[in-house]
């Protein structure tokens, strides 16, 4: 008989506090390197100025890394790359762009970990938000545009769709790998070759995307990365591209806008929100609840079609609220890298400012604020979930995107004054609405001047589902099939 090991280890302690332990996400999986250059012709080139900027991590304002500042002659020879790699990608069959494009997609889900731990470093939001949303839909977005390389011509029947040539796209820091799927894939599929620039708090996952570029053996010059700020997408518009695609604030869409026109160069804007999340008296309000929690908090609120206008009906607004304020008390703000985190670090300083400033009119003109007790981090920006009571229509927190964790809450009577409260905004990008009721979903939904409207969710994002604004949150498409038609051509 053997003997049975004792268990020589002492028992575990007893947790000092039951209400919480942290779980955090080890980073050793992602290594950065001290400086990166520009991704161009499949190279790694350095920025002819020799400018860099330091690239931080939101939570504790660490250095992350350094990252070059392309200026106007970077770009030239960015787009100048991305022409000659035009012709020989475009002619290849569809099926073989598809293949390029399903190992990106595969190679992404293979280092899944790796990208969503770096993307909560550089860019704040909570891992279990890049881990289980940013990453899947990024792979998602890849797999599925490699499936219409191979039949645009199913697509569009009775036209013969072409690629443009050089795709330019400008991406915003909410969303940084995601976005840069939303704007590669669907050029790709339709044969065109890319310049991207990504924001310049967050260029880290486009560069390593890089990486996965090479893994996936992509044609040198198909696409190219760009690092940058303002300047960098100002002369990226400038330069000799096909098509323009944008995603970020209303005023820069603008000014791109205005620097297009008349040179044939195409165009699509996604730009800013803010969106109406409508609650009917007969409502699940514990669902409705999770909604308007995952509409407004989710990613910090720095999200375009976030649910930032909270309107209720009257007759349920107080246990509406109440309900919402007790939910918002068992948020976790905190560390991005912990798995419990629910609300992150605020992206960058600036951001944190302009969130301050509207919070602050917000009190000044009337409005009565909660915010749940929460102990935030000494370094770092952050900014606690926040509900704005007793709102009026007029009040700049009703009206200005936020592009943060803050909610205002208004009330309505009946569907007409919902509609008319709801379309009261210069932007039109997506809304929600809450109702047991079939026929008023598809009432409202008829009338709303937003490109989504979800129903009894919100913030359900799928690769073949097209999103996109009216008014001044922009035009075009981006997802599904419609996402394909900006890249293309059909003129004879
Ligand atoms: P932004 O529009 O300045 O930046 C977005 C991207 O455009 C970045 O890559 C930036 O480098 C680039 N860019 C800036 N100026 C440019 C120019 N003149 N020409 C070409 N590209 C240019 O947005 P920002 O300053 O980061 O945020 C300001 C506000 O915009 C936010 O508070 C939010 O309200 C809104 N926003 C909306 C987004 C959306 O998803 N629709 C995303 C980011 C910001
Ligand atoms: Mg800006």
């Amino acid at each position: 008989m053997s003997h049975v090991a004792k268990r020589s280890s002492p028992p575990a302690p007893v947790p000092a506090d039951w209400t919480y332990a942290s779980a955090p996400e080890s980073r050793e999986i992602v290594s950065l390197r001290e400086r990166y250059g520009l991704f161009v012709g499949g190279e790694w080139v350095a920025a002819r100025s020799g400018e860099s900027f330091t690239t931080i991590s939101p939570r504790d304002e660490e250095p992350l890394a350094e990252v070059a500042q392309a200026g106007a002659e970077d770009v030239v020879a960015a787009t100048a790359a991305a022409r000659e790699a035009f012709e020989p990608w475009a002619a290849l069959p569809g099926s073989e762009r598809a293949k390029y494009m399903f190992r990106i997609a595969r190679i992404l889900q293979e280092r899944s970990r790796e990208f969503a731990v770096l993307e909560s470093l550089n860019g704040g939001k909570p891992i279990k938000e890049s881990r289980d949303v940013d990453l899947p839909l990024a792979a998602a977005h890849f797999f599925y545009y490699a499936g219409w390389a191979d039949k645009l011509e199913y697509a569009f029947p009775n036209r013969t769709a072409r690629p443009l040539g050089v795709a330019g796209q400008i991406i915003p820091w909410n969303f940084p790998l995601l976005m840069l799927a939303w704007k590669i894939a669907p050029a790709l599929a339709g044969g065109n070759t890319v310049v991207l620039k990504p924001a310049e708090t967050t260029p880290l996952t486009a560069l390593l995307f890089c990486d996965v570029l090479r893994q996936a053996e992509l044609p040198p010059g198909v696409v190219n990365i760009v690092t940058g700020d303002g300047a960098t997408g100002a002369a990226l518009v400038d330069a000799d591209v096909d098509k323009i695609a944008f995603t970020g604030s209303t005023e820069v869409g603008k000014a791109i806008q205005r620097r297009l026109a008349g040179t044939g160069k195409k165009l699509t804007l996604e730009l800013g929100g803010k969106a109406a999340n409508i609650v009917f008296d007969d409502a699940a309000l514990d669902q409705a609840v999770e909604g308007i929690v995952n509409g407004i908090y989710f990613n910090q609120g720095h999200v375009c079609c976030a649910g930032s206008r909270l309107f209720v009906q009257e007759s349920i607004a107080e246990p509406l609220v109440d309900k919402l304020k007790r939910r918002m008390a068992t948020l976790r703000v905190g560390d991005p890298l912990d798995k419990n985190t629910d609300v992150g670090a605020i992206n960058s300083k600036l951001q944190l400012e302009k969130i301050e400033e509207l919070v602050a009119a917000g009190r000044d003109e009337g409005a009565e604020i909660y915010q749940p007790p929460c102990r935030l981090p000494e370094r770092g920006y952050w900014f606690a979930p926040t509900v704005f009571t007793n709102v009026a229509q007029s009040y700049r927190i009703a009206q200005e995107e936020i592009f943060g964790p803050v909610l205002s809450v208004l009330t309505f009577r009946t569907p007409d004054e919902a509609v008319e409260k709801a379309n009261n905004t210069p932007y039109g990008l997506s809304a929600g609405v809450w109702t047991e009721k079939g026929s008023r979903i598809l009432w409202m939904a008829e009338r709303l001047r937003a490109g989504v409207v979800w129903a009894n969710t919100y913030n359900r994002f799928d690769p073949a589902s097209p999103f996109g604004g009216y008014k001044e949150s922009g035009f075009g498409r981006e997802g599904g099939r419609h996402g394909l038609e900006p890249y293309l051509s059909f003129e004879e």
